[in-house]
This record gives C-alpha cells, structure tokens and sequence, in this order.
C-alpha cells in the first residue's frame, strides 16, 4: 500500500487518480488546502496532520505502508516571505515528523515533492539537477533543506528516496474529475482562464521590462497528469531497486512567456483578454526553463502535453465548475 500525504490537494489529488489504477493507495490530508471529495473514491481517505504522530502512528500501525509519497506543504512564494514560521513548521518540521515515523516502521521509500525555486535566479538558460540552487524565498529554502535532510537520512539510515523538482504545474486531469482549484488563485493560466469566463475583471501582467524577448517572464508549463506519471515512474523505481537515491527535473523543456500563454489561453477558448501591466511581482525570476533529460534517460518519462493541450484541459475544468 502506498500512502500519500497531501493527496487531496492539486498535484496530490492527480497522482492518487492515476495511481489507483495499480496500487492501493491510502490519502492522509489535514483539508487546509485540499479538498475531500478530489481524493479518488477507490482510495482510502484519512484527515489527519502530518505534524502529529498519533495520526501518522494510526495510519502506519493499521496499514502495509511501503512507500510514502508526500505533497503536503505550503506552496506561495509571496506568503513564505511575509510568514516563514508557517513555511519552515510544515514544510520542514512536520516533514521531519514523517520521516521520523517512517523509520521507525521501517518504511524506507520516499518520493519528495521539490520545486523549482530552489534554484532561485538560474544562473543558465537551461536548468537542469546540476545547476546552482541558491533560493531567494523562505519557500524554495525549505523545500531545498528538505532535500538536504534526505541526503543526510540516506546515508545514515539507508532511505531511499526520489526528490522531484516541479516547474509550472497546470491543467487538469482528462476524468473531468478535478483539476485546479486554489483559494486565492494567485496561478498565471487559471486566472486568465477565470477572467475569461467573467469571473474577474481583468489579468493584470506582472511586470514587462524583464530581460526576455516580449518582456514578460517565461515559465516551463507542465501538465499535471504527465507529473503525476512522473511519480509513478520514480516509485517504481524505488521498489524495483533501480533507484536508491535520485533527483529529477520535471518541466515540459520549453518556456513560455506570459503573454504567450495569454495569447494561447486566447486561441484555445476563442475569447479575448483585459490585460493591464501592473509592477513586477517580488522574487519573480525572469526565466525559469527545465532539462528533463536526467529522468527521461534514467526511467523514460519525458512530458506528453504540451502548452495548448493543458490549457485545453483546463478550460473544460473551469466551464465544468463554474
Ligand atoms: N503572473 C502574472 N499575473 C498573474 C499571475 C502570474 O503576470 O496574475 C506571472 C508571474 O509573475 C510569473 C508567471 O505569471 O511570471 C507564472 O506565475 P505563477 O504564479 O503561475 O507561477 P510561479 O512561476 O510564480 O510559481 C510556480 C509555482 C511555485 C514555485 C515557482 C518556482 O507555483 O510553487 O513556480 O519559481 F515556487
């Protein structure tokens, strides 16, 4: 049985979707961000915190965990700034707590949830696992820390582990099922996506006199459901023994710039956009485009969708619930 902590969130909720299909899978979720009724039915479903070990010890004494994927953390740059108690308490101490417990039940397989602001300002074009990580939030911080802890449990205590390094999750899952759904939005394609349905009034462009072609920052766009093979592709790994320790790059290998993807969101639902070009926004790099090279070599993923096929999918996602 694999359990997944956070699975009732976006990226959480797509992976149980897909994993279901060849594992039994248990969700163990606190609802802070997520939603219960985006965890798959076939699922096992658990409220509980992963900072407290009495919920944790419950869910690993009464079931054959072997593996432990985990997404449950905070994930907004700007808050991480103004609140790092919240950011480094649950992404890093109640991370801690899980690891802690896993040990002592002798789980060993781990997937992790990174991001690409541990790279903070890339010093390349192109970035892959090798390339500088120096984080200019409290949030890429903690997800890099992170990574580090698991280096150190590794060698120490014999976990094995995958870290994956998320660039631009968006788009929704092809059930018709779920999708993105954030409260506040602060995401680039479902705010445009919601403007474009009338729910807000206009897309305010963050900035446009960055150092890129047209001005706006470029971001490396992947759909939610190729990171949700991702996973699967790396727990297989860990229980075929292929992998001991790995990290691995996820993104689609071509940027996009904001006003790309307003002009895509455009073509794709056939209406037309209110932009307005507001002030940059803090810690916004101006490029941010992965190598997947390392995992496609390792274990053959590479991203399926491209740009107008996620926001494809999510365009039905959001007419679904409006
Ligand atoms: N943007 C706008 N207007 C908006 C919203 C976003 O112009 O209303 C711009 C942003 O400034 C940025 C781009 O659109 O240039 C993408 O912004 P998102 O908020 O959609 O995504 P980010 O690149 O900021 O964040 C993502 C993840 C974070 C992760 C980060 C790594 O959501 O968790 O990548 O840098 F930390």
């Amino acid at each position: 049985m694999i359990l997944v902590v956070g699975g009732a969130g976006y990226i959480g909720s797509h992976l149980v979707e897909e994993l279901v299909k060849t594992s039994e899978v248990i969700v163990l979720d606190n609802l802070s961000t997520g939603h219960e009724k985006a965890v798959d039915p076939q699922a096992i479903f658990v409220k509980g915190d992963l900072g407290n070990e009495r919920d944790l010890k419950a869910v690993f004494n009464n079931y054959p965990i072997k593996a432990v994927m985990h997404f449950a953390a905070y994930s907004l740059v700007g808050e991480s700034v103004t609140d790092p108690l919240k950011y480094y308490e649950n992404n890093v101490a109640a991370t801690l707590k899980l690891l802690k417990v896993m040990l002592k039940y002798n789980v060993k397989n781990f997937i992790f949830s990174s991001t690409a602001a541990t790279y903070g300002i890339p010093n390349v074009e192109i970035i892959n696992e090798d390339s500088r990580t120096q984080p200019i939030n409290p949030y890429g911080q903690s997800k890099l820390m992170v990574e580090n802890i698991l280096a150190d449990f590794a060698a120490a205590y014999d976990l094995h582990y995958v870290v994956l390094r998320y660039f631009n999750a968006a788009g929704a899952s092809g059930s018709g099922r779920i999708g993105e759904m954030h409260d506040p939005e602060t995401h680039l394609i479902p705010i445009i996506l919601q403007h474009l349905l009338g729910q807000r009034e206009q897309i305010s462009v963050f900035g446009d006199d960055y150092d890129t072609p047209d001005g706006t920052c470029i971001r490396d766009y992947i759909h939610v459901t190729d990171l949700a093979n991702a996973h699967i592709a790396a727990l297989d790994s860990l229980l075929n023994a292929q992998n001991k320790t790995a990290t691995y790059n996820l993104g689609n290998g071509q940027g996009y710039s904001v006003k790309e993807v307003i002009d895509t969101c455009e073509k794709v639902t056939g209406r037309k956009a209110n932009i307005i070009i507001a002030d940059r926004r803090s810690g916004d790099p101006a490029r941010l485009v992965a190598s997947s090279e390392k995992i496609r070599q390792a274990l053959g993923w590479k991203a399926e969708r491209d740009l107008e096929k996620i926001i494809d999918s999510a365009w039905k996602w959001h007419q679904s619930v409006q």
